[in-house]
Order: C-alpha cells, then structure tokens, then sequence
C-alpha cells in the first residue's frame, strides 16, 4: 500500500534532511516542500559531488521524481531562477519537473530589506536570520496584504497590489528604520520578467498530490529547518516564521492530518544551531580565534558544522534528549533517522542530556520560551566513546560496540527505534534498517 511520509529535522535544523529525502526517494512518485524558504540549505552528495539545494525539493536529481512547492513555502522567484540555472548548467532537468502553488507568498525585495533593517535595530538581541526575507513574507500573509505566485497571472491586479503593499512597507523603511526605500517601478520590472519563466510551473498542488494519492503512489514531505526553530513550538522568538513540525506539512500542502502514515525525525548524533538563542548543551567555541572548548571544536571541524545558507559557523554541543522528546511528541515522530555518528567517531567520551535542572529541581520538559532557558543547566549521561571509523558502516553489528550502546540508549530515552542510520555525507554512506515506505 502506497505511504505519505514526512521527514522533519527535530532539532534547530542542518540534521541532513536533504541528505535522507534523496535517498528514499527512490521509492516516491514525487517530493513536496511545505513551509520555508530558501532559508533552507539541503545538502546532498551523491558519488562525492556535494549539491545545496534551497527551495527545490531534494527529490530533483531522481529522473522520475515530480517536486512540488506548497503553498505554505514563501517563494523568492530571484533565489528559485538562480538555483534552476545552476542546476540545469549542471545538466539536471528541473523545469518540466517543478510544480509550484499559486498558493504560496512572494518573498519581495522589500521583505529583504525590511528583514536586514529589524535585524540592525535588534542590535545585541538579534535573531540572526539568513537575511532572505522570511520573517516579513510570512508576517504579510498572515496580515492578509501578502502578494502570492497566483497574483502574478494578472499583471494589471499585480501591480496595483504591489503599489499599495509598497507604499506601507517604504513608509515604515524610511520612517521607523531610516533605511532607503525600496523602487517600485523596478520591483514591478523584475517581478513581471520573472514571472514569464514561473508562470509555466504553477499547478493546483493540493489537487497534485491527491490525485497521486488517489493512484496509490508514494508521497514524500520534506521539512525544512527544525522543529526547535517553529514558530508556536520552538524557542521564541529566536526561531523562523513557520510551522517547521509535522503538522506543518498539513497546513502547507493541502493533505490532511489522517494522510500522513509515517513521520521520520531527523536527529544529529550531536546538537548544533545557527544563529542567536537558547542552547543548553552548547560546547563554546569560536573558529574565528580557534578558542573555547576542545570538544565543541572538535565536533564543528569534523562535522564542517558552517551554514550552508549564509556559511556562518555552527554552535555545536552535546545531543539534548529535553528538547528532543519534546519533538518527537508534537512531531508525532514513526521513527528516528540518525545522522552524523561519524562525527563522534574520535570522542573519548560522549555525553547525553537527560533532564535539565531549574532552581534546583529537575525538569524533563524545555521552558516555555527562550528566557527560561537562561537558567537551565543540563544534566548529564556520560557514556564511553569507540575511537576507531563509523563510516560507510553496513550493518548494525559491524558497529564498535560502544556506538551500539549509544544508539540503544538513544532508543531507549526515547522510546523509538532508530531506522536509518547515517555515518557520512554521501548518499551511500547510509544503513537503512527499517524503510519507511516498507
Ligand atoms: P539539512 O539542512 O537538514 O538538509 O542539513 P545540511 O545539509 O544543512 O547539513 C548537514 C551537513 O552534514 C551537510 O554538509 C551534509 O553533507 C552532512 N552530512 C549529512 N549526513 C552526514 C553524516 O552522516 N556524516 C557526516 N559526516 N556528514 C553528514
Ligand atoms: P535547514 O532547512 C538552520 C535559523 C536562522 C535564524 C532563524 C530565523 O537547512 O535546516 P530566518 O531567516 O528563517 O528568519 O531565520 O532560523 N534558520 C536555520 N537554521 N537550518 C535552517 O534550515 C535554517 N533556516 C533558518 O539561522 O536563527
Ligand atoms: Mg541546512
């Protein structure tokens, strides 16, 4: 019988996500992206050739594979133009293969510029978004004044919807911000001459996907970010401005709740995140003078922990049960996919964080919001390391025993079974023990 799955990153994103859906999608009749942006950076290696991909659904480079956007995705037609360049230099297909809702909000350069100005007057409390307008995309959709990819079939209505939107937006930019203004007349310009080469893509996606499922094809949903990182569950405000949990891949495609068969959680061996906020298990260190902790270094260097979007460094620290059981109960997550062990592969010892301790007393759920974090302090398994290479492993058994231990702890801290198991960044670098589509 055909699956839905989704997969979600149950961190604060980069668990390899993109990695995992181009490997299992050589079971899917097609890949839907359902929130986001091109905030998103999804890495795939495929025979040692790295590909990032921001918006396209990382299904493009199986032949028969159909991509769709959802309308819950915020769609930059600059970003999307050049990554289909770049992926059609490169000799892949992808504009016959895209399908895009008219559903979905247009990132706008003023959303850019409105994103880059709220960051500055943060100051010390910045969020540290990517800068692609993300925040202000969602934040107009929700205010209902939103331009969408729909919008763009009508030049005449686009235009004048854009004046009005442009106009707010300037007023704010130069007022309040004491930023230029955003050109109206050459956003109008860029939008309409993009627009001929999207137009071509948008479908009814909702109707896409239900019609496949109405032929008993497999389905696949690819989050993006972190389930840390969503808007109503992670860590407020330093988080992104959409549903990045499973539910969101309801709202942000058009299936419904009872659709979806499967969930695969995503994890990182360890924990990193980019940008400000919480993060109790954070092993400080700055690659910038190469000082603080030797295992925080240890874990950005052999895990090339530096964003694959804005290339800034990734913190890093030890794996956080706290916040991952959180996860996997508002994800309703099937089954684990574990990435990254490699990563470990050189620690003598490895640490896991149980519970955290409040005023002094334990907790074994995360604050309600990013402040409560301040006065947490993990607490803390200590387990043996296994010094010698995970990579490439092919079977559970051929694992040194303590990596065994780690992952059998990991289930039994939470309940779940690990079902694939990720120890290197090429798509063969991978031990599936249980398909999801199976
Ligand atoms: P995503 O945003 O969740 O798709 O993840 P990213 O692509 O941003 O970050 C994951 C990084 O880890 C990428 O550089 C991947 O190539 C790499 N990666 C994925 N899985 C593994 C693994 O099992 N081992 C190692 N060493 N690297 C991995
Ligand atoms: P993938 O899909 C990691 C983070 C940013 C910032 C916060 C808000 O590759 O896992 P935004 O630009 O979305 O308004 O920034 O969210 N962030 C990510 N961190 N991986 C991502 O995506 C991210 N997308 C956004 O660093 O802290
Ligand atoms: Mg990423």
């Amino acid at each position: 019988m055909a699956k839905n799955v989704v997969i979600i990153g149950t961190q604060w994103g980069d668990e390899g996500k993109g990695k995992i859906v181009d490997l299992i999608t050589d079971k899917v009749s097609s890949v839907v992206r359902f929130q986001g942006g091109h905030n998103a950076g999804h890495t795939l290696v495929i025979n040692g050739k790295k590909t990032v991909l921001h918006l396209i659904p990382s299904g493009i480079f199986r032949n028969n594979v159909q991509c769709m956007i959802g309308h819950g995705v915020v769609l930059s037609m600059s970003a999307l133009l050049k990554e289909i360049e770049e992926l059609e230099k490169s000799g892949v297909e992808v504009k016959s293969r895209l399908k895009i809702s008219p559903g979905c909000p247009l990132i706008l350069p003023y959303h850019i510029a409105l994103d880059n100005a709220r960051e500055a007057y943060r100051g010390a409390a910045a969020i540290g978004t990517t800068g692609n307008g993300i925040g202000p995309t969602y934040e107009d959709k929700v205010a209902r004044r939103g331009l969408r990819v729909g919008d763009l079939l009508d030049e005449a209505l686009f235009s004048e919807k854009l004046k009005q939107v442009m106009e707010y937006h300037n007023f704010a930019l130069k007022n309040y911000y004491n930023q230029e203004v955003v050109d109206y007349q050459k956003t109008l310009d860029e939008a309409i001459s993009q627009a001929s080469i999207v137009k071509p893509m948008i479908v009814d996606i909702a109707e896409e996907i239900h019609t496949r499922m109405s032929k008993d094809e497999n389905i696949l949903f690819e989050g993006a970010q972190g389930a840390l990182l969503d808007i109503d569950q992670g860590t407020y405000p330093f988080v992104t401005s959409s549903n990045t949990t499973s539910g969101g891949a309801v709202t942000g495609s058009g299936i419904g709740v009872r659709d979806i068969d499967y969930v695969l959680g995503i994890v990182k061996a360890y924990t990193t995140r980019v940008g400000g906020g919480p993060f109790p298990t954070e092993l400080n260190y700055d690659v910038t003078t190469d000082e603080g902790d030797p295992v925080g270094r240890e874990l950005c260097s052999r895990g090339h922990e530096f964003g694959a979007t804005t290339g800034r460094q990734r913190r890093c620290g030890w794996l956080d049960l706290v916040i991952l059981n959180r996860s996997f109960k508002v994800n309703a997550v099937s089954g684990i996919c574990l990435t990254k062990l490699d990563v470990l592969d050189e620690l003598d010892s490895i640490k896991i964080c149980i519970a955290y301790e409040i005023n002094g007393e334990r907790a074994l759920t995360p604050p309600f919001s990013a402040e409560g974090y301040d006065i947490a302090k993990p607490v803390y398994i200590e387990m043996p390391g296994w010094n010698c290479s995970t990579i490439g492993t092919r079977s559970f058994d051929e694992l040194p025993i303590e990596a065994q231990n780690y992952i059998r702890k990991i289930e039994d801290l939470s309940q779940l079974p690990v079902d694939i198991l990720s120890t290197g960044p090429d798509r063969d670098e991978t031990l599936i023990i249980q398909n999801p589509f199976d």
